[in-house]
């Protein structure tokens, strides 16, 4: 698939502009009280709307440092762009990261590509065509109890205003689940989940461009993805709970019975 293919060859030079500033001076700047953006945020975007825009000049790009841009009307289909999906970590050098670009047309993501650089381990998947890592198809895996499962989450840069209703789901998946790990990279989280790496993920509060390529790669693979209710997700929402199907209604009723309303106090 064109589009596919097109992902993949972004998502890996990308990578190499990551990899490239890993060893060099960051400049790492303050978005936010904890949100860091770096030059190699910023190089990463930069090269792949550049090249996206020589080769599909009418197509719109939602880039999470630059927001919108190429044409605003988006009938030439949508890509979704995390150019450094795990700023804290690359910016302390710690090895957990990845670049994230999703194509949409016609408000469906049709494809997307997921690329950790440090372990050279490429994600990739297209409705109908199945998700892939560095070629080899990825299934998720068989557990059937959220007891049994290793689940990931994270965490919004606005977690201190929502500290009681995130800790109180941390606490239920801690005791519901055999552990839960917290990465850093929402994209790789979802394409562990493909890979049955771990059995299930959720957070609260994502971007379009953590979520759009993921998406892809674990439906592909078998999993399944909603919101906390367990209705259908969208990446433009911002609850996500993504399993291997087997766990979900497990996931989703370990989050309705997180009573803390989203929002601390209210
Ligand atoms: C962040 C990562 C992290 C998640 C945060 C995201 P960024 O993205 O995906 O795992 O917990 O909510 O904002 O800022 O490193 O691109
Ligand atoms: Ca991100
Ligand atoms: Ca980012």
């Amino acid at each position: 698939m064109e589009y596919l293919d097109f992902a993949i060859e972004l998502a890996r030079a990308a990578g190499d502009v990551l990899n490239h500033y890993m060893d060099r001076e960051k400049h790492v700047e303050l978005k936010g009280q904890a949100n860091l953006v770096t030059i190699a945020d910023k190089k990463s975007e930069a090269l792949v709307i550049r090249r996206i825009l020589e080769r599909y000049p009418s197509h719109t790009i939602l880039a999470e440092e630059s927001g919108l841009s190429g044409a605003h009307q988006g009938e030439g289909g949508k890509w979704i762009i995390d150019p450094l999906d795990g700023t804290t970590n690359f910016a302390h050098g710690y090895p957990f990261f990845s670049v994230s670009i999703a194509f949409e047309h016609a408000g469906s993501v049709l494809c997307g590509a997921v690329y950790d650089p440090c372990r050279d381990e490429l994600f990739s998947g297209a409705r109908g065509l199945g998700s892939f890592m560095n070629g080899r198809r990825l299934h998720v895996s068989d557990i059937h109890r959220l007891a049994s499962g290793l689940i990931l989450t994270g965490f919004p840069y606005g977690v201190r205003e929502k500290m009681k209703a995130a800790m109180g789901q941390f606490e239920a998946f801690m005791f519901a689940s055999q552990a839960v790990r917290r990465g850093g990279s929402a994209a790789l989280d979802l394409c562990y989940a493909a890979l049955g790496r771990c059995d299930g993920f959720w957070e609260m509060d994502l971007q379009p461009w953590d979520t759009a390529a993921g998406l892809v790669i674990l439906e592909e693979a078998g999993g399944r993805v909603t919101d906390f209710a367990g209705n259908p997700f969208s990446i433009y929402g911002r609850q996500i709970v993504a399993s291997n199907g087997k766990i979900h209604d497990e996931m989703v009723a370990v989050l309705g019975k997180c009573t803390v309303s989203e929002v601390d106090g209210v």
